[in-house]
């Protein structure tokens, strides 16, 4: 049956309202689901309250007390996109210690006025190295091959900005940080420029490192349904555009997708390799990998699908581990873990959609149940994950938090 387009415009909308909603809810996110017995009770994970939570904890070291006094010039790159805009959010909402705002963009965007909540109107300036090193911390959140070029160049020096970037162009670097705050904070330490993880790997790794931990792994198997605006915003509004252009009986065009995307699911998100693998695929096994601290041959295998929903990626992950598993301990180690909501209540219907985890700071995580391929040894979960946010924009000023907290982002001199 068809859904009628206002009915779908309708859903939309609701869909983008309350995502705006939940994401300032952050501090307290349990949900409508949470009264169920398994569904998270623990404290929010020392990464997601706001900064200033985060200033209490670094007091207590001498590296970081200095920081405390401190605000830094802040500029994002891209800030009209899907990421940007919500690295913006992140840092208005975290209070991350901003003295100075500064938002760059292409001919496109350039002198154009961006209202924020908390800094007034600022108007986008055109990208420029110079002006970008002027600041203390620049988020790049835009494309690989603009990184690639301007990146290093941004952070050069003693006098240069710290780097924190979103796109895939340093990830596989050695000697460039691969960073989930939650798992490996400390490699901030070691470079001006950090790499963000591609958005299903970090999502994934929320539930899989607690895990791996408790139990150890010998494998990882991942299927993936992963919302449009995985591919930006230009990928949120050809799905909005297609979906209505479709109800009233047309057929959707497509340029960002390799097929309309409305009402149909694309096996296949990047480019394919030799392997038969695509890049997107091979992306989670070489940075679980990388961020673990895994062997270069640990087996990863993932399968990724573009499905249409606008937003929060979701996963299912199948895990080979080395001791035996206990559902109950498992629930208990992802209800305590950082970064992660328990929400696993079958006789409650209660498990992670994507509907849930839009807007949120944490990854739901569900559907735990021992593996009928692994018996004792396996155990396999869905999640859910608000990929813009823990994929993306959320990991970036954790990143940066990280990095004011440890002394690596350091308030430049002025004149
Ligand atoms: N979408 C996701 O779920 C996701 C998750 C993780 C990582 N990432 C990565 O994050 C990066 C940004 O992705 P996105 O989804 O936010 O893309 P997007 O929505 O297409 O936004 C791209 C941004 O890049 C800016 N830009 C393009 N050319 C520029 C130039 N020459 N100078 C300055 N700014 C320029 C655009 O600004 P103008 O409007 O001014 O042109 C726009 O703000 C990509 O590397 C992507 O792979 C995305």
């Amino acid at each position: 049956m068809r859904l009628s387009a206002s009915a779908v415009g309708t859903f939309l909308v609701l869909a983008a309202t309350s995502t705006f909603q939940s994401a300032q809810a952050f501090t307290a996110v349990r949900g409508p689901l949470s009264t169920a017995a398994t569904t998270s009770s623990a404290p929010s994970s020392p990464f997601l309250p706001t900064f200033s939570r985060v200033r209490q904890q670094a007091s207590s070291s001498s590296s970081s007390t200095t920081s405390l006094s401190m605000s830094f010039s802040v500029g994002i790159v891209g800030a009209t996109g899907a990421v940007g805009k919500e690295i913006r959010q992140c840092l208005e909402k975290r209070e991350f210690p901003v003295s100075q705002l500064r938002i760059f963009g292409s001919e496109r965007s350039a002198g154009k006025t961006m209202p924020t909540e908390k800094y007034g109107d600022i108007e986008v300036e055109l990208f420029d190295v110079a002006k970008a090193r002027e600041c203390d911390v620049v988020f790049l959140a835009v494309s690989g091959d603009f990184a690639l070029e301007h990146a290093e160049a941004i952070c050069k020096g003693d006098d240069g900005a710290v780097v924190i970037d979103n796109s895939s162009a340093f990830r596989y670097k050695p000697e460039i940080p691969l960073v989930v705050p939650e798992i490996n904070g400390k490699e901030t330490k070691k470079s001006k420029l950090i790499a963000n993880p591609n958005c299903t790997t970090a999502i994934g790794l929320m539930a899989i490192w607690p895990l791996i931990q408790k139990f150890g792994c010998k494998r990882v198997i991942m299927s993936t349904y992963q919302a449009a605006s995985g591919a930006g915003q230009p990928g949120m509004d050809e799905l909005q555009d297609g979906t209505r252009v479709y109800l009233e009986g047309g057929t959707p065009e497509n340029s960002i997708f390799a097929y309309p995307l409305p009402f149909n699911v694309i096996p296949q998100i990047d480019k394919f390799q030799e392997n038969g693998y695509t890049k997107e695929e091979m992306k989670v096994t070489w940075e679980t990998r990388k961020i673990c601290g895994l062997a270069d041959d640990f087996p990863v295998s993932c399968s990724a699908v573009r499905i249409p929903t606008i937003r929060a990626h979701s996963e299912v992950i199948i895990m080979e581990t080395e001791k035996p598993v206990d559902i109950k301990e498992a629930q208990k180690v992802l209800d305590e873990a950082p970064g992660v909501k328990l929400v696993d209540n079958p006789d409650e219907l209660a498990y992670p959609m994507p509907i849930t985890a839009t807007g949120q700071y944490d990854v739901e995580v569900g559907r735990l149940r021992k593996s009928l391929v692994f018996g004792d040894y396996g155990i396999e979960f869905f999640v859910s994950g608000d990929q813009l946010l823990r994929g993306a924009a959320l990991n970036a000023v954790l990143v940066g938090e990280e990095m004011v907290s440890n002394g690596s982002i350091k308030e430049k001199a002025t004149a």
